[in-house]
């Protein structure tokens, strides 16, 4: 079973308060929730391998630690997981970037791609999942089946607020996948909003309605 790991550093805690207030503007929540997936990029980062290098400081030869190069791979959900793209790469400006939109499908209401766009050494990298919410789990999954069957094999998910129902969801579809998020929130509602929530991340990053 996927582990879920909630971010609760207190600054990334202050800042999603902040872009939960429907009293944010377009502006600032897109600055926000850029300052937090950089947050959480550095959480999310934890266990990256390291090698030892020899360096010359001022003073004298040393062994030091430098990052051991392994490749990675951010990949945004679209619309709305491009809103976290930026704040990542501050951190990792070497991950190369995929991109995956899906659309629901009106009459199965079953999420459909219709744009995938990865790195060429896919079976190397490890990927980055990205999407503001985590609400059905249904984008999630089938986001995870489409790096999936083009052969990536090591997946996290990251996004800002969950639900408990997507988080199972996603659990029970892909055991294998880590889940990253900065709040469990408490459900859905009839409209498949996540309550307390954000409203729609999409319509909020982009000022649309
Ligand atoms: N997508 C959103 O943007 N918000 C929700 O609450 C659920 C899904």
């Amino acid at each position: 079973m996927g582990k879920v790991y909630v971010f609760d550093h207190p600054l990334i805690q202050h800042k999603l308060t902040y872009i939960r207030d429907v009293k944010t503007g377009t502006k600032e929540f897109r600055e926000l929730v850029d300052e937090v997936s950089t947050l959480m990029a550095f959480e999310i980062t934890r266990d990256l391998p390291l090698q030892d290098i020899e360096v010359q400081t001022p003073v004298q030869q040393a062994s030091a630690k430098v990052l051991a190069g392994k490749k990675l791979g951010v990949v945004p959900i679209l619309r709305a997981g491009l809103g976290m793209v930026d704040g990542i790469l501050k951190l990792i400006p070497a991950a190369k970037v995929g991109h995956i939109g899906l659309y629901r499908d009106p009459k199965t209401l079953t999420p459909v791609e219709y744009y995938v766009k990865l790195p060429s050494d896919i079976e190397e990298r490890d990927f980055i999942l990205v999407d503001p919410m985590l609400a059905t789990g249904g984008s999630a999954v089938e986001a995870v089946n489409s790096l999936k069957k083009r052969g990536a094999n090591s997946i996290r998910f990251m996004c800002l607020i969950a639900a408990p129902e997507g988080v199972e969801v996603l659990q029970e579809a892909h055991p294998d996948v880590d889940i990253y998020i900065a709040a469990l929130d408490e459900k859905l509602n009839e409209k498949g909003y996540i309550v307390p929530g954000l409203g729609d991340a999409g319509d909020r990053l982009y000022g649309t309605k």
